[in-house]
């Protein structure tokens, strides 16, 4: 069990060497000169040596395949032993599906997914089995923190005949998902419904026991809580972590954390984790890999914004901000898309070109930085992830802890669950 004290530490340091890669903004790449301020010496000069091929050698890195010792090579076997896959004791999605006995890498199931998106319903599914597994299908109640339109709860319910209390905070989410219940009841052709829906803001005061009981007086489980998130955003995560610690009753843990950028506080006190980390954490490694049109870091939508850092520097207004949907076709309409919604006069084309043209050369250096920031994406959330899983070890009331890969990352990207049961 040291294990994950271990990783976290080795975490720790290695955020320290990177610390400035990590905190900066990649719009003040131009107008901090980051490429010099930001990486190491070493590694700076190493990559200038082999030039823009080296992009691709970093997104096809292979860590079993290492054929030269660079200070590259290093950064990128350090950050790829430290994700959390690469964690002893850590659960892999392979010996996870074979745990629960279910195909993880089926993303396409036609018939049931039919109620609800393919990502959800692998979320879903997948979640379904690991809570079942967890709780051994011992008579239990689950409670679905931040339920969202409910199709967990509602697959719970009417798959496994599990009673489940569906919180939301979010009224609109609440009436969605009573709507979506009513909705596949009838198409099933199902008299009653297994899940109380209740609207509300879960905080450490909760007292989720009692709205169990009041929820379901009839039940002779309400001792025997299973405690779930789906995603759970900002502090939902390490609200119910600390339930699952302080309420007797809630016995079995099953959650998967998301928006890592929402919540601020770390749950132990082995690191704290900026805005700006946290942040970085939300990249995902695979998708980047495998959707390239969609993820990769070409798309020229970050360079041009780092170019137009450089115009509104120069206006005296280096906080603008321009906000999403900008057109990508050129650098000048980019600019001057943006420059109209931060109210800015707009330079002349032969102006916004020089621009383009002095930085041009210098975007392959962007891409890579960019690259290697990618990079150090699953090292925070392995931290992240190991930070919540140390407060529950260091608890002592765990007789199981896992963190398992429940997910396919290409499929849905915060895909690690913490598992515990008393
Ligand atoms: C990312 S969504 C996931 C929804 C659902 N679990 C799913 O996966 O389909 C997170 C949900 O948690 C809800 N939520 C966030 N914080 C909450 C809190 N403190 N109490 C109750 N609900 C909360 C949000 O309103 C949102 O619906």
């Amino acid at each position: 069990m040291k294990y994950y004290e271990q990783h976290l530490l080795k975490i720790v340091k290695f955020m320290k060497r990177y610390e400035k890669l990590i905190e900066c903004h990649l719009s003040d790449f131009f107008t901090e000169n980051l490429w010099e301020k930001c990486l190491p010496v070493g590694l700076r000069l190493h990559i200038e040596e082999c030039g823009s091929d080296v992009v691709h050698l970093i997104e096809h890195f292979d860590a079993s395949n290492i054929d030269n010792s660079s200070d590259l090579s290093e950064f990128l076997l350090e950050a790829s032993q430290l994700r959390l896959e690469n964690c002893p004791n850590v659960m892999k999605r392979s010996e996870f599906s074979k745990v629960v006995n279910i195909e993880g890498n089926d993303s396409s199931k036609p018939l049931e997914s039919k109620f609800m998106a393919i990502k959800k319903w692998h979320e879903v599914e997948m979640l379904t089995s690991t809570i079942c597994w967890v709780s051994a299908n011992q008579n239990s109640i689950i409670v679905d923190a931040g339920s969202g339109k409910g199709y967990l709860s509602l697959y719970l319910a009417m798959n496994h005949n599990l009673p489940v209390l569906a919180i939301e905070g979010s009224q609109i989410n609440h009436k969605q998902a009573k709507v979506h219940g009513d909705l596949i009841r009838k198409k099933l052709n199902k008299s009653s419904s297994l899940i109380q829906y209740v609207s509300r803001k879960i905080d450490e005061d909760t007292k989720l026991q009692q709205l169990v009981k009041e929820n379901f007086p009839d039940l002779c489980v309400s001792d025997n809580i299973v405690l779930t998130t789906l995603h759970g955003c900002g502090s939902l995560t390490d609200t119910i972590l600390k339930s699952f610690v302080n309420v007797t009753e809630a016995r079995c843990l099953c959650v998967v954390p998301c928006c890592y950028h929402l919540s601020s506080e770390p749950m132990t006190g082995y690191h704290s984790f900026t805005p700006n980390s946290r942040m970085l954490a939300q990249h995902v490694v695979e998708r980047v890999k495998i959707k390239p049109t969609r993820y990769n870091l070409t798309s020229p939508s970050l360079f041009y914004r780092a170019l137009l850092q450089i115009i509104l520097h120069q206006a005296g207004m280096p906080e603008a901000r321009i906000g999403r949907g900008a057109p990508l076709d050129n650098f000048l309409t980019y600019a001057k898309w943006g420059l109209t919604r931060v109210n800015l006069e707009i330079p002349s084309d032969d102006t916004l070109e020089e621009v383009y043209h002095e930085y041009r050369e210098s975007e392959w250096k962007f891409n890579v930085f960019q690259s290697l920031r990618v990079q150090i994406a699953p090292v925070i959330e392995a931290a992240i992830i190991l930070d919540k899983l140390l407060y529950l070890q260091q608890s002592n009331i765990c007789t199981k802890l896992e963190v398992i890969q429940i997910f396919d990352p290409v499929v849905s990207p915060r895909s690690w669950a913490i598992v515990a049961v008393k």
